[in-house]
C-alpha cells in the first residue's frame, strides 16, 4: 500500500476525534517508524490546517521522529536515581562515542540514542536499554561493550 492510501485510511480512522492531530501523528509513526516529510502536506490538507502547524507539532514533541531511526536503539536512563549513580558520565560517554546528541542517529544509520526516564532498575543503575533489552549497572566500560555489540 502506498503512503497516500495508507495515510488516507489513518486520516479517516481519526476523522471523528476532537484534536485528531496527535493521534494521527502517533499512528503515522507506528506505521512507518517516523513521520515522513511527504506525509505533512497530506495531513495538513486532511485536517484543514497549515503544513507549518503540522510541522510545528512534529518538531515540538520529541516522541516524533522526522527521519527513520537507526538499526539499533540505545536508550539511557536520565531519571534521578540513575543520575545519582553516575548516569551523567554514561550519557556523556555515549554521546561522545556515537558522535550524536539525544535523538540523534549515527552517520551510518546504525544507532539512535534516546533518553529514557526510569526503566525500573533504580537500585542497580545507571540503567540502559539496548534494542529493548534492559541492562543494569552500566558504567563507561560496560557501555563500550554494549555499543560494540551493536556495531557502533
Ligand atoms: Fe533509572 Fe529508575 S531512575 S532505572
Amino acid at each position: 500500500v502506498d503512503l497516500e492510501t495508507r495515510l488516507g485510511a489513518i486520516l479517516s480512522d481519526h476523522a471523528q476525534l476532537e484534536g485528531p492531530l496527535l493521534p494521527i501523528l502517533h499512528a503515522v509513526q507506528a506505521e512507518w517508524g517516523y513521520v515522513p516529510p511527504e506525509a505533512l502536506p497530506i495531513i495538513a490538507e486532511g485536517l484543514n490546517i497549515s503544513r507549518a502547524e503540522v510541522h510545528g507539532v512534529v518538531s515540538f514533541y520529541h516522541d516524533f521522529r522526522e527521519e527513520p531511526a537507526g538499526r539499533h536503539m540505545v536508550k539511557i536512563c536520565r531519571a534521578e536515581a540513575c543520575q545519582a549513580r553516575g548516569g551523567h558520565g554514561v550519557e556523556a560517554a555515549a554521546k561522545a562515542r556515537l558522535g550524536v546528541d539525544w535523538h540523534g542517529t549515527t552517520a551510518d544509520g546504525g544507532v539512535t540514542l534516546e533518553p529514557v526516564y526510569c526503566l525500573g532498575l533504580c537500585a542497580t543503575g545507571p540503567a540502559a536499554m539496548i534494542d529493548g533489552r534492559v541492562v543494569a549497572r552500566v558504567d563507561e566500560k560496560r557501555l563500550e561493550t554494549l555499543l560494540s555489540e551493536v556495531g557502533a
